[in-house]
Protein backbone atom coordinates (compact mmCIF):
# COMPACT_ATOMS: atom_id res chain seq x y z
CA UNK A 1 0.00 0.00 0.00
CA UNK A 2 1.21 3.56 -0.49
CA UNK A 3 0.39 6.54 1.37
CA UNK A 4 0.88 9.83 0.04
CA UNK A 5 1.29 12.43 2.58
CA UNK A 6 1.07 16.06 1.28
CA UNK A 7 2.53 17.57 3.56
CA UNK A 8 4.79 16.61 6.63
CA UNK A 9 3.17 16.21 9.84
CA UNK A 10 4.13 15.63 13.55
CA UNK A 11 5.73 11.88 13.70
CA UNK A 12 2.89 9.49 15.33
CA UNK A 13 0.66 9.51 12.59
CA UNK A 14 2.98 8.74 10.42
CA UNK A 15 5.00 5.82 12.32
CA UNK A 16 1.41 4.10 12.87
CA UNK A 17 1.37 4.32 9.07
CA UNK A 18 4.73 3.11 9.04
CA UNK A 19 4.42 0.33 11.49
CA UNK A 20 1.29 -1.65 9.13
CA UNK A 21 4.39 -1.87 6.75
CA UNK A 22 2.67 0.80 4.39
CA UNK A 23 4.71 2.58 2.16
CA UNK A 24 4.75 5.86 2.91
CA UNK A 25 5.56 8.88 0.80
CA UNK A 26 5.46 12.29 2.45
CA UNK A 27 6.50 15.37 0.13
CA UNK A 28 9.99 16.26 0.24
CA UNK A 29 8.96 20.10 -0.05
CA UNK A 30 8.23 21.91 3.11
CA UNK A 31 5.24 24.52 1.43
CA UNK A 32 2.23 23.81 -0.01
CA UNK A 33 2.20 21.75 -3.45
CA UNK A 34 1.33 22.91 -6.67
CA UNK A 35 -1.59 21.20 -8.51
CA UNK A 36 0.52 19.36 -10.80
CA UNK A 37 3.16 18.64 -7.91
CA UNK A 38 0.00 17.20 -5.96
CA UNK A 39 -1.29 14.69 -9.00
CA UNK A 40 1.90 13.86 -9.76
CA UNK A 41 3.19 12.90 -6.47
CA UNK A 42 -0.37 11.30 -5.50
CA UNK A 43 -0.37 8.95 -8.57
CA UNK A 44 -0.37 5.09 -7.66
CA UNK A 45 -1.54 6.03 -4.24
CA UNK A 46 -3.60 3.67 -2.00
CA UNK A 47 -4.45 6.84 0.59
CA UNK A 48 -3.79 10.61 0.46
CA UNK A 49 -2.94 12.47 3.98
CA UNK A 50 -4.03 15.56 2.56
CA UNK A 51 -3.68 19.40 4.41
CA UNK A 52 -6.46 21.99 4.48
CA UNK A 53 -4.10 23.93 2.23
CA UNK A 54 -4.58 21.20 -0.89
CA UNK A 55 -7.08 21.95 -3.17
CA UNK A 56 -8.64 18.59 -3.83
CA UNK A 57 -11.67 17.92 -6.76
CA UNK A 58 -12.78 15.68 -9.38
CA UNK A 59 -9.55 16.38 -11.60
CA UNK A 60 -7.14 15.80 -9.31
CA UNK A 61 -8.72 12.71 -8.55
CA UNK A 62 -8.90 11.62 -11.97
CA UNK A 63 -5.02 12.69 -12.23
CA UNK A 64 -4.08 10.48 -9.24
CA UNK A 65 -5.70 7.53 -11.92
CA UNK A 66 -8.40 4.93 -9.57
CA UNK A 67 -6.07 3.72 -6.77
CA UNK A 68 -6.81 6.09 -4.19
CA UNK A 69 -9.41 5.00 -2.01
CA UNK A 70 -9.53 7.69 0.77
CA UNK A 71 -8.44 11.32 1.38
CA UNK A 72 -8.13 11.82 4.92
CA UNK A 73 -8.34 15.73 5.60
CA UNK A 74 -5.83 16.55 8.66
CA UNK A 75 -8.60 19.45 9.76
CA UNK A 76 -11.30 19.58 10.75
CA UNK A 77 -12.43 22.15 8.42
CA UNK A 78 -12.39 20.26 4.80
CA UNK A 79 -13.86 23.21 2.36
CA UNK A 80 -10.87 22.19 0.29
CA UNK A 81 -11.96 19.41 -1.19
CA UNK A 82 -14.59 19.11 -3.66
CA UNK A 83 -16.50 16.60 -1.81
CA UNK A 84 -19.39 15.69 -4.32
CA UNK A 85 -16.88 15.27 -7.54
CA UNK A 86 -14.69 13.04 -4.62
CA UNK A 87 -17.02 11.25 -3.61
CA UNK A 88 -19.05 10.99 -7.19
CA UNK A 89 -15.48 8.86 -7.84
CA UNK A 90 -15.94 6.10 -4.91
CA UNK A 91 -13.24 8.27 -2.76
CA UNK A 92 -14.39 8.07 1.11
CA UNK A 93 -12.59 11.11 3.14
CA UNK A 94 -12.33 11.63 6.61
CA UNK A 95 -11.35 14.79 8.57
CA UNK A 96 -9.98 15.38 12.44
CA UNK A 97 -13.00 16.62 14.74
CA UNK A 98 -13.02 15.92 18.77
CA UNK A 99 -9.18 16.16 18.93
CA UNK A 100 -9.09 19.51 18.08
CA UNK A 101 -12.28 21.04 20.11
CA UNK A 102 -10.38 21.64 23.19
CA UNK A 103 -7.29 22.99 21.59
CA UNK A 104 -9.05 25.52 19.37
CA UNK A 105 -11.82 26.17 22.00
CA UNK A 106 -8.86 27.47 24.58
CA UNK A 107 -7.21 29.92 21.19
CA UNK A 108 -10.37 31.17 20.75
CA UNK A 109 -10.77 32.31 24.39
CA UNK A 110 -6.74 33.42 23.87
CA UNK A 111 -8.15 35.81 21.52
CA UNK A 112 -10.64 37.11 22.99
CA UNK A 113 -9.01 38.13 26.21
CA UNK A 114 -6.16 39.35 24.18
CA UNK A 115 -7.94 41.64 22.35
CA UNK A 116 -10.30 42.91 25.46
CA UNK A 117 -6.88 43.12 27.42
CA UNK A 118 -4.90 44.57 24.56
CA UNK A 119 -2.05 41.96 25.22
CA UNK A 120 -0.38 42.32 21.59
CA UNK A 121 -0.85 46.04 21.85
CA UNK A 122 0.78 46.12 25.10
CA UNK A 123 2.65 43.45 24.44
CA UNK A 124 4.78 45.57 21.61
CA UNK A 125 4.31 49.01 23.31
CA UNK A 126 6.10 47.50 26.04
CA UNK A 127 9.58 46.28 24.07
CA UNK A 128 9.05 49.37 22.37
CA UNK A 129 10.55 51.11 25.89
CA UNK A 130 7.23 53.47 26.06
CA UNK A 131 6.48 52.44 29.50
CA UNK A 132 7.21 55.52 31.99
CA UNK A 133 5.34 54.14 34.73
CA UNK A 134 2.26 53.17 36.11
CA UNK A 135 -0.49 55.64 34.64
CA UNK A 136 -4.61 55.66 36.15
CA UNK A 137 -5.42 55.84 31.73
CA UNK A 138 -3.03 53.79 30.51
CA UNK A 139 -4.08 50.97 27.89
CA UNK A 140 -7.42 50.42 29.38
CA UNK A 141 -9.02 47.46 27.81
CA UNK A 142 -12.63 46.00 28.66
CA UNK A 143 -13.65 43.18 30.91
CA UNK A 144 -14.85 39.53 29.67
CA UNK A 145 -16.54 38.59 32.55
CA UNK A 146 -20.58 39.07 32.74
CA UNK A 147 -20.81 39.90 29.10
CA UNK A 148 -22.64 38.85 26.46
CA UNK A 149 -21.10 36.03 24.38
CA UNK A 150 -22.81 34.81 20.79
CA UNK A 151 -21.87 31.87 19.42
CA UNK A 152 -22.55 31.69 15.61
CA UNK A 153 -22.66 27.71 15.06
CA UNK A 154 -23.17 25.79 17.82
CA UNK A 155 -20.89 22.90 17.14
CA UNK A 156 -17.99 21.18 19.03
CA UNK A 157 -15.80 24.43 19.30
CA UNK A 158 -18.83 26.98 19.93
CA UNK A 159 -20.63 24.74 22.68
CA UNK A 160 -16.91 24.29 24.53
CA UNK A 161 -16.22 28.30 24.19
CA UNK A 162 -19.42 28.85 25.72
CA UNK A 163 -18.74 26.30 28.76
CA UNK A 164 -15.81 28.31 28.70
CA UNK A 165 -17.60 31.20 28.73
CA UNK A 166 -20.41 30.54 31.49
CA UNK A 167 -18.15 28.01 33.57
CA UNK A 168 -15.12 30.23 34.07
CA UNK A 169 -16.04 34.05 33.05
CA UNK A 170 -19.68 33.87 34.27
CA UNK A 171 -20.94 35.09 30.61
CA UNK A 172 -24.41 35.35 29.74
CA UNK A 173 -24.19 32.79 26.36
CA UNK A 174 -26.63 33.57 23.20
CA UNK A 175 -26.51 31.43 20.04
CA UNK A 176 -27.17 31.18 16.52
CA UNK A 177 -27.21 27.92 14.42
CA UNK A 178 -29.48 26.23 11.98
CA UNK A 179 -30.76 23.98 14.82
CA UNK A 180 -32.16 24.53 18.44
CA UNK A 181 -30.24 22.63 21.31
CA UNK A 182 -32.77 22.08 24.39
CA UNK A 183 -29.86 20.48 26.08
CA UNK A 184 -27.44 23.16 26.22
CA UNK A 185 -29.47 26.23 26.82
CA UNK A 186 -30.52 24.23 30.30
CA UNK A 187 -27.02 23.52 30.88
CA UNK A 188 -25.76 27.13 30.26
CA UNK A 189 -28.83 29.14 30.51
CA UNK A 190 -28.20 29.91 26.70
CA UNK A 191 -30.36 32.04 24.67
CA UNK A 192 -31.15 30.93 21.14
CA UNK A 193 -31.27 33.47 18.30
CA UNK A 194 -33.24 32.24 15.37
CA UNK A 195 -32.51 35.46 13.66
CA UNK A 196 -28.47 35.83 13.05
CA UNK A 197 -29.07 40.36 13.42
CA UNK A 198 -30.39 39.42 16.59
CA UNK A 199 -27.24 37.92 17.94
CA UNK A 200 -25.19 40.72 15.99
CA UNK A 201 -27.14 43.78 17.67
CA UNK A 202 -26.99 42.10 21.19
CA UNK A 203 -23.51 40.23 22.13
CA UNK A 204 -20.73 41.98 23.28
CA UNK A 205 -18.48 39.72 21.64
CA UNK A 206 -18.96 37.32 19.03
CA UNK A 207 -17.12 34.41 17.81
CA UNK A 208 -18.04 32.47 14.83
CA UNK A 209 -17.60 28.43 15.03
CA UNK A 210 -19.40 27.39 11.15
CA UNK A 211 -18.26 25.93 8.40
CA UNK A 212 -17.07 27.56 5.23
CA UNK A 213 -20.25 26.68 2.44
CA UNK A 214 -21.60 28.79 -0.19
CA UNK A 215 -24.41 29.64 2.11
CA UNK A 216 -21.70 31.10 4.89
CA UNK A 217 -19.39 32.79 2.72
CA UNK A 218 -19.46 36.60 4.15
CA UNK A 219 -21.33 35.66 6.48
CA UNK A 220 -20.38 38.73 8.74
CA UNK A 221 -20.12 41.53 5.83
CA UNK A 222 -20.31 45.16 6.33
CA UNK A 223 -24.56 45.48 6.73
CA UNK A 224 -24.09 42.89 9.20
CA UNK A 225 -20.71 44.44 10.91
CA UNK A 226 -23.10 47.79 11.37
CA UNK A 227 -25.64 45.81 13.43
CA UNK A 228 -22.73 45.01 16.05
CA UNK A 229 -22.35 47.80 18.82
CA UNK A 230 -19.66 50.18 18.77
CA UNK A 231 -18.29 48.40 21.81
CA UNK A 232 -18.29 44.68 20.55
CA UNK A 233 -15.51 42.22 19.39
CA UNK A 234 -15.38 39.58 16.81
CA UNK A 235 -13.24 36.51 17.09
CA UNK A 236 -12.86 34.30 14.10
CA UNK A 237 -11.13 31.11 14.26
CA UNK A 238 -13.23 29.03 11.52
CA UNK A 239 -12.74 30.19 8.18
CA UNK A 240 -11.37 33.31 6.78
CA UNK A 241 -13.98 34.11 3.65
CA UNK A 242 -17.16 33.46 6.35
CA UNK A 243 -15.72 37.30 7.26
CA UNK A 244 -15.76 40.07 4.32
CA UNK A 245 -12.20 40.88 5.63
CA UNK A 246 -12.39 44.30 3.60
CA UNK A 247 -15.57 45.10 5.40
CA UNK A 248 -13.81 44.38 8.54
CA UNK A 249 -10.75 46.16 8.27
CA UNK A 250 -13.27 49.34 7.45
CA UNK A 251 -15.25 48.43 10.48
CA UNK A 252 -12.37 48.23 13.23
CA UNK A 253 -10.83 51.66 11.10
CA UNK A 254 -14.03 54.03 11.60
CA UNK A 255 -15.45 52.57 15.12
CA UNK A 256 -17.95 50.55 13.61
CA UNK A 257 -17.13 47.31 16.37
CA UNK A 258 -14.43 48.05 19.35
CA UNK A 259 -11.94 45.58 17.93
CA UNK A 260 -11.05 41.85 16.39
CA UNK A 261 -9.04 39.06 16.75
CA UNK A 262 -8.99 36.62 13.82
CA UNK A 263 -6.63 33.18 13.30
CA UNK A 264 -8.33 33.11 10.08
CA UNK A 265 -7.71 35.16 7.00
CA UNK A 266 -9.94 35.48 4.16
CA UNK A 267 -6.79 35.38 1.44
CA UNK A 268 -4.67 33.10 3.64
CA UNK A 269 -1.22 33.95 3.52
CA UNK A 270 -2.33 37.38 2.30
CA UNK A 271 -3.72 40.01 4.64
CA UNK A 272 -6.36 42.94 3.44
CA UNK A 273 -3.84 46.26 3.13
CA UNK A 274 -4.26 48.14 5.95
CA UNK A 275 -5.48 45.44 8.32
CA UNK A 276 -1.68 45.06 10.07
CA UNK A 277 -1.62 48.78 10.83
CA UNK A 278 -4.78 48.81 13.33
CA UNK A 279 -3.96 48.22 17.08
CA UNK A 280 -7.38 47.10 17.27
CA UNK A 281 -7.06 43.47 15.72
CA UNK A 282 -5.17 40.53 17.19
CA UNK A 283 -4.12 38.34 14.74
CA UNK A 284 -2.90 34.42 14.33
CA UNK A 285 -1.86 32.87 11.40
CA UNK A 286 -4.24 29.83 11.43
CA UNK A 287 -2.99 28.25 14.70
CA UNK A 288 -6.25 27.58 16.48
CA UNK A 289 -5.07 24.28 16.66
CA UNK A 290 -1.33 24.05 16.54
CA UNK A 291 -0.62 22.66 19.73
CA UNK A 292 1.91 19.83 20.48
CA UNK A 293 -0.57 17.77 21.84
CA UNK A 294 -3.16 18.45 19.00
CA UNK A 295 -1.49 18.34 15.99
CA UNK A 296 -0.15 14.79 17.19
CA UNK A 297 -3.63 13.77 18.05
CA UNK A 298 -4.80 14.85 14.51
CA UNK A 299 -1.97 12.88 12.81
CA UNK A 300 -3.06 9.29 14.57
CA UNK A 301 -6.53 10.17 13.80
CA UNK A 302 -5.68 11.09 10.15
CA UNK A 303 -3.70 7.84 10.13
CA UNK A 304 -6.36 5.72 11.93
CA UNK A 305 -8.71 6.81 9.24
CA UNK A 306 -6.21 5.27 6.94
CA UNK A 307 -5.86 2.30 8.10
CA UNK A 308 -9.59 1.32 8.57
CA UNK A 309 -10.53 2.45 5.38
CA UNK A 310 -7.61 0.31 3.80
CA UNK A 311 -8.34 -2.45 6.19
CA UNK A 312 -12.00 -2.69 4.71
CA UNK A 313 -13.79 -1.08 7.67
CA UNK A 314 -15.72 2.13 7.64
CA UNK A 315 -13.24 5.22 9.31
CA UNK A 316 -14.78 6.37 12.32
CA UNK A 317 -14.14 9.96 11.02
CA UNK A 318 -16.27 9.47 7.68
CA UNK A 319 -17.01 13.65 5.79
CA UNK A 320 -20.76 13.13 4.92
CA UNK A 321 -21.95 13.72 1.74
C1 LIG B 1 -8.15 23.96 10.92
O1 LIG B 1 -8.51 25.03 10.50
C2 LIG B 1 -8.95 22.79 10.81
O2 LIG B 1 -9.98 22.82 10.13
O3 LIG B 1 -8.56 21.77 11.39
C1 LIG C 1 -15.92 21.32 14.80
O1 LIG C 1 -15.43 20.28 15.17
C2 LIG C 1 -17.15 21.80 15.36
O2 LIG C 1 -18.10 20.99 15.34
O3 LIG C 1 -17.20 22.91 15.84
Amino acid sequence: MKIFVTRNIPDRGINMLKEKGYGVEVSPHDRVLTRDELIQMGKGSDAVLSQLTDKIDGSVVDGWGDSVKIIANYAVGYDNLNVKEIAERGVVMTNTPDVLTETVAEHTFALMLAIAHRIAESDKFSRAGKYHGWEPELLLGTDVSHKTLGVIGLGRIGSRVAHHAVKGFDMNVIYHDLKRNDAFEKEFNAVYKEKLEDLLSEADFISIHVPLLPTTRHLINAERLKLMKPTAYLINTSRGPIVDETALRDALKTGVIKGAAIDVWENEPNLTPGLAELDNIVITPHTASATEETRQRMGEVAAKNIIEALEGRTPPNLVKV
